[in-house]
């Protein structure tokens, strides 16, 4: 029987638990990525409150990229320090950290191009920012990196045929449209063979002509089949509102269960996780590895500690979703605690 508490190898990260803090933009950084005080104390009271692992905030690889405000950067060496600090203070809890590495939107030749729009030195230039962002994230001390290819952005738009309509070698079938991730995957990986590579995929991008489970299924295949070692199902619409504990729960796990009985390398599970009991369901029902958190840990972020030491009642968030539009992504029912 596997439960939320064994230790456990995120391929070669070792866990403390099986829980992971999934990706969540705090909207504590200015617009050159210069990251607020109060985004180390975030971190540091995650790394403190038992969690086996950390992903970081959407962490922009390109200077020029303003999808939203408060993004964290790794798009240029002088943000190599404050990253530094920022896992130094994590490591301190034995807690493995990794970059989320991530591109809003793509602005070339004028702004925001479409993928449809950009030439081939275009896409060359987008593996580029985000290899040299991984590059930036191994010198901060970075345990690994997630390429975010989830919830719309341009990853996403680029494996998605709701946006890619490309005729070339970037477009056409899933293995087209995977190219960009896999020769940015392929190039980190040549650069650093020890750093931890995962992805955060669509399991279905829930919408007309959009990526579907079958597709979805395929890219992640390739991308194991190239290195990739680990991957985070999630899908659009992410943060759905009103889950319920023993009710709603867990709502990508169909596909994660799919997904992981067809891989070798690790699957991660997001979205909906409130319970313990359902997540050792979850955990039993398949070949699913390790399950990730973002909003209950915004309300709690020592939930695996309480967990750990008794206290095993459901998370206390009541996925309101007001997280969204809080100053620091704080949860309004305990915004003083930030
Ligand atoms: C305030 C907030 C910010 C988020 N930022 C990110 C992000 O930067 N990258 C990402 O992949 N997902 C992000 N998410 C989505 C979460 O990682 C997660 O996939 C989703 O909320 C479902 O999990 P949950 O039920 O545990 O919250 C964010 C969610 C919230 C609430």
């Amino acid at each position: 029987m596997k439960t939320i508490f064994d230790k456990s190898a995120l391929g070669n990260l070792n866990l403390k638990n099986r829980l992971i803090r999934s990706a969540t933009w705090e909207a504590l950084a200015d617009q050159n990525g210069n990251m607020q005080d109060t985004l180390f104390s975030t971190y540091e009271k995650l790394a403190k409150g038992g969690v086996g692992a950390i992903i970081s905030g959407f962490t922009s690889v390109a200077d020029n990229d303003h999808y939203f405000g408060g993004m964290a950067r790794l798009a240029n060496d002088a943000l190599i320090e404050a990253h530094k600090r920022l896992t130094d203070s994590v490591h301190k809890y034995a807690c493995p950290i990794i970059a989320q590495l991530a591109l809003g939107e793509y602005n070339g030749a004028y702004r925001n191009m479409d993928v449809d729009d950009m030439t081939a030195e275009d896409i060359d230039s987008v593996k580029n920012v985000f290899v040299a962002a991984a590059d930036r994230a191994v010198m901060a001390g970075y345990d690994g990196i997630q390429l975010h290819a989830a919830h719309g952005f341009f990853l996403s738009r680029f494996i998605s045929p709701a946006y890619n309509r490309r005729t070339d070698a970037y477009g056409g079938s899933p293995a087209n449209r995977a190219t960009l991730v896999l020769e940015s995957l392929r190039e980190v990986k040549r650069r650093h063979p020890d750093l931890h590579v995962s992805m955060k995929i669509n399991c279905n991008d829930f919408m007309s002509g959009g990526l579907t489970e079958q597709e979805s299924l395929r890219i992640c295949k390739l991308c194991a089949g190239n290195g990739m070692d680990s991957i985070e199902v999630s899908g659009n619409g992410t943060s759905v509102s009103g889950i319920r504990a023993g009710k709603n729960e867990a709502y990508f796990q169909d596909f994660a269960l799919r997904l992981a009985a067809e891989l070798s390398i690790p699957v991660i599970l997001v979205g909906g996780h409130r319970s313990i009991e359902n997540m050792n369901r979850v955990l039993n029902a398949g070949n699913i590895e390790f399950l990730s958190l973002s909003r209950p840990l915004i309300r709690e972020p020592d939930l695996p500690n309480r967990w750990q030491s008794g206290d095993t009642s459901p998370a206390t968030c009541v996925s309101c979703n007001m997280c969204y539009r809080t100053p620091g992504h704080a949860c309004v029912f305990c915004a003083q605690n930030r």
